[in-house]
């Protein structure tokens, strides 16, 4: 019997321990019985099935950002000391986007390709077979991290002070627990990465080098470019916004690939087609970011009820990819169902993921390496724990044995 059938809209919310424990386990009864209600705990409307969720997020002009994923003060915009931009909306959002896209863009990223090997390569030689090593921290956090370092051209010399700075970020507060904290405010690692990008982007204006940089730097629509806080913006968010999907994202795929011994030895044998397909899978089952907040704009009518402006709405990505509705036997983790690549869990509409690309690059090159070099790792995974931040869930520590 499902450990959650007593689950109802007044008991449930976001922020139980049994729910960041393992939100799977409530998906099934959102999908049937609760696809949406309101949710009393956390003042919010919640719809969990593939097309309500779908439709939240493409209909931006009546399900608005402007309070952003993460429920933030509106009244303090000095919170982040720039406006990020997913908590913009078109034709402002639109723009950034524009401006920031040639150094997000395919043919850039995958032009990373051989240096983030490099780094994957550097780790995990490190790592020494018969050993047990986190493979969240120790390799995960290290690479992930690295790679968007490198991606923004910051110098070796500088690169160990940035990573504590990104890494304490992380592994600080848990800002979705409670309504009033501020982001950026009393949280030292925050103000120390925001005068280091300042005086970062500084430089690189200076020297113009660095590809990511300096495509944002020179963006230029007719005349329109990036402002000083703009740039600043893209560079914080591009550092802080991925890094922590990315390195649960790691942890997802080899955790599905051990499980499934099959899958995996298929993968092995094919990695070229069968890898792409098997993180898509993975990251469909297993999604690191479960739920996106937004906030409605003007009155309108969801799931046939009448919804009125100021209301919140939280679209539960986790549930909507496991919508047998969309997905057949959504459950089963399957490399070769050839849908997975349509799954939510880099958002739909204005604000999909712009930086899916590098995220890709770093889990596709990362993944590879570490099974060429580890195929026949092991997971403990009564030693892992899930963590939750925001509104990513996933572990913050996973043992991985390596038979010498
Ligand atoms: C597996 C890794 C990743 C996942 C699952 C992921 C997921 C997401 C999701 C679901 C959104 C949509 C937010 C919304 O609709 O409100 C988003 C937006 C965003 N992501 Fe990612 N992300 C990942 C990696 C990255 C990386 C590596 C970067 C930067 C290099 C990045 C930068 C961004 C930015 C800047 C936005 C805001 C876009 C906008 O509002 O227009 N993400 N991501």
């Amino acid at each position: 019997m499902d450990p959650h059938d007593h689950t109802t809209p007044e008991t449930f919310s976001f922020r139980l321990p049994g729910y960041i424990r393992n939100p799977y386990s409530f998906y099934p009864k959102f999908l049937s019985e609760l696809p949406f209600f309101f949710n009393s705990q956390d003042n919010c409307y919640v719809v969990s099935r593939f097309d309500d969720v779908k439709h939240v997020l493409q209909e931006y002009k009546t399900f608005g950002s402007g309070s952003g994923v993460i429920p933030m003060r509106r009244d303090n915009p000095d919170d982040f000391g720039f406006n990020p931009i997913f908590m913009l909306s078109p034709p402002e959002q639109t723009r950034l986007r524009k401006l920031s896209a040639n150094a997000f863009s395919i043919a850039y990223t995958t032009s990373l390709q051989r240096e983030i090997s490099d780094i994957a390569i550097s780790i995990l030689n490190d790592i020494e077979r018969g050993s047990i090593f986190d493979l969240v921290e120790r390799y995960a956090t290290r690479l992930t991290v690295l790679s968007l370092l490198r991606v923004i051209s910051v110098s070796d010399q500088d690169t160990p002070y940035v990573c504590k700075l990104v890494m304490d970020i992380i592994n600080g507060n848990d800002y979705s627990s409670n309504q009033d904290t501020a982001f950026m405010k009393d949280d030292p690692p925050a103000l120390a990465l925001t005068k280091f990008l300042s005086a970062h982007i500084d430089r690189v204006r200076a020297t113009r080098n660095g590809g990511f940089s300096a495509k944002l730097l020179d963006a230029d629509i007719a005349g329109d470019r990036l402002t000083a806080n703009e740039l600043y913006g893209m560079f914080f968010v591009s550092l802080i916004a991925g890094t922590e999907d990315t390195i649960r994202a790691f942890a997802n795929v080899l955790l599905a690939l051990w499980q499934h011994p099959d899958q995996k030895h298929m993968v092995l044998q094919d990695m070229d087609n069968l890898l792409a397909d098997s993180i898509f899978e993975a990251l469909r089952l297993y999604p690191t970011t479960h739920y996106l907040r937004r906030v409605v704009e003007t009155d309108c009518i969801l799931c046939d009820t009448p919804v009125a402006r100021g209301a919140s709405v939280v679209a539960v990505i986790g549930a909507a990819n496991r919508d047998e509705r969309q997905f057949n036997e959504p459950n089963r983790f399957d490399i070769r169902r050839g849908n997975s690549r349509s799954s939510l869990s880099f958002g739909t509409g204005p604000h999909v993921c712009i930086g899916k690309n590098v995220a890709r690059l770093i889990l596709t090159v990362g993944i590879s390496e570490f099974l060429k070099k580890f195929p026949t790792y092991e997971i403990d995974l009564a030693s892992s724990r899930n963590v939750s931040r925001a509104m990513i869930i996933g572990y913050g520590n996973m043992p991985v044995h390596l038979p010498s």
